[in-house]
């Protein structure tokens, strides 16, 4: 049945709380891609959607609408068990980079498509062109022969692969209509569903650091994602993570890179690695193996150094200099500037997780506007996560930047980042506040 589109009638319908026929949104998603709607009544209509909500089976519309505006890949003459993992976006999170060799290791097969940075989030792909001669622009085919012959790639997604988010995305991000469950599933589940994959383990983030801030939005969020996975015939589960801290102490390309080579070679313990152990072993058990079978096999992947050697085979298969798994901080460019923010002493009961992501941004971690190129070496180093007491001198952030200028800068907008308590000890957050479709250990 075809709708004659008529925008303002479509957005005042929303405004007023009312849900819109499947006709009606393919109509208003279809007709912006076309250049029928133009950007200012699309951004109402996301605005009116973020404050009255959409339905489930206006999310599942969605995401079907945008499926069907681009190319979809095909993984199914691949011989292992296909497997995405999808974080809906933190600060410090480089866990693809351990997650997706210790699923190669377990074997499995990641063929990841993954995304820049975007706000104050990272994106894996800027992280591993901090690795030098690292490429992630692979033609489909070549992605498709990488993985079968080693497990894994993490590139660049080719092609026409979902254009209506990659629209839609840049429009929410500059007119706060980021966080809503349904927009947020619609965006990464589309990605998830062209990507190929059958097991789609996501990783939704929540906290002062996320796009979902309070609990209960993230686990319906997390809730709604597996729902739609499911309903496309994908194994589908998802881990409901904290994100009001940093989650790896490193906040930038090239440091985060080091810091996951330190979990793959086993030189690093932490809520990093824990999250990274979990994650793996979640979308190990997606495939059909028994909880504590998964991460039995993940922690093995990892104690062998299985997982680091996958991860040196991607690096060599995709032009980068494999050494950065023997000599992280030789290979990967150092910034000319250190400084180091000494905020006094205290227990640290909180960080501004959203702003700290700003600031490495601001650094040139992350970009100002989308034709930036952002800059491997520069970032924060947060030695100082929740629950630590900090004598009188102690260290809370190196700040790695190109200028003194910009050190000073950053160090001077961290310490309103950082909140000190007086003596009372603070309790670390949980890492894992919920988990849908998996069971862990
Ligand atoms: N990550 C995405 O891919 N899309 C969103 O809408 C939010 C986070």
């Amino acid at each position: 049945v075809s709708v004659r589109l008529d925008p303002p009638r479509l957005i005042a319908r929303k405004r007023d709380g009312h849900a819109l026929s499947v006709d009606e949104l393919r109509a208003l998603l279809d007709g912006y891609l076309a250049g029928e709607v133009a950007e200012e009544q699309m951004s109402a209509f996301l605005m009116a959607g973020v404050l009255r909500g959409f339905t489930t089976d206006e999310a599942v519309t969605m995401t079907d609408v945008f499926v069907a505006s681009g190319d979809t890949v095909d993984l199914s003459d691949l011989t292992g068990p296909t497997v995405d993992k999808h974080s809906t976006g933190g600060v410090g999170d480089t866990c693809t980079l351990v997650v997706a060799p210790l699923l190669a290791a377990c074997g499995a097969q990641v063929a990841k498509l993954s995304g820049r940075g975007l706000g104050h989030t990272g994106g894996t792909l800027d992280k591993l062109e901090a690795i030098p001669g690292f490429r992630v622009d692979l033609t489909p085919s070549r992605l498709h022969d990488q993985v079968e012959r080693i497990g894994l790639a993490v590139a660049a997604a080719t092609g026409d692969l979902v254009p209506l988010d990659k629209r839609l995305y840049a429009l929410r991000d500059v007119t706060g209509t980021v966080p809503s469950s349904a927009l947020i599933a619609a965006s990464v589940m589309s990605k998830k569903l062209a990507g190929g994959a059958r097991h789609v383990l996501l990783d939704v983030k929540c906290g002062n650091g996320a796009f979902m801030t309070d609990a209960p939005a993230a686990v319906d969020l997390a809730r709604l994602c597996v729902d739609i996975g499911r309903a496309h015939g994908r194994q589908t589960g998802a881990l409901v993570t904290d994100m009001s801290q940093p989650l790896s102490q490193a906040v930038g390309n090239g440091l985060e890179v080091a810091h996951a080579v330190d979990v793959l070679t086993g030189q690093r313990e932490g809520r990093f690695r824990d999250l990274c152990l979990d994650l793996a072993s979640g979308a190990l058990e997606l495939t059909g193996v028994s909880a504590a079978e998964a991460r039995s096999r993940v922690e093995q992947a990892l104690a062998s150094g299985d997982a680091a050697e996958r991860f040196r085979a991607m690096v060599e298969a995709q032009e980068g200099d494999p050494a950065v798994v023997d000599r992280p901080r030789e290979v990967l460019e150092a910034a000319p500037v250190v400084q180091t923010l000494r905020p006094g002493a205290g227990v640290v009961a909180g960080w501004d997780c959203r702003r700290l992501g700003e600031v490495a941004a601001g650094l040139g971690a992350g970009r100002r506007r989308k034709e930036d190129d952002v800059d491997p070496a520069v970032g924060l180093e947060v030695l100082a996560p929740i629950g630590t007491t900090l004598e009188a001198d102690d260290a809370a952030v190196h700040v790695h930047a190109r200028s003194s200028d910009d050190a000073a800068w950053a160090v001077g907008e961290l310490r309103s980042c950082l909140h000190l308590a007086e003596g009372e000890a603070v309790p670390t957050p949980a890492l894992v506040l919920e988990r849908v479709g998996v069971e862990g250990t």
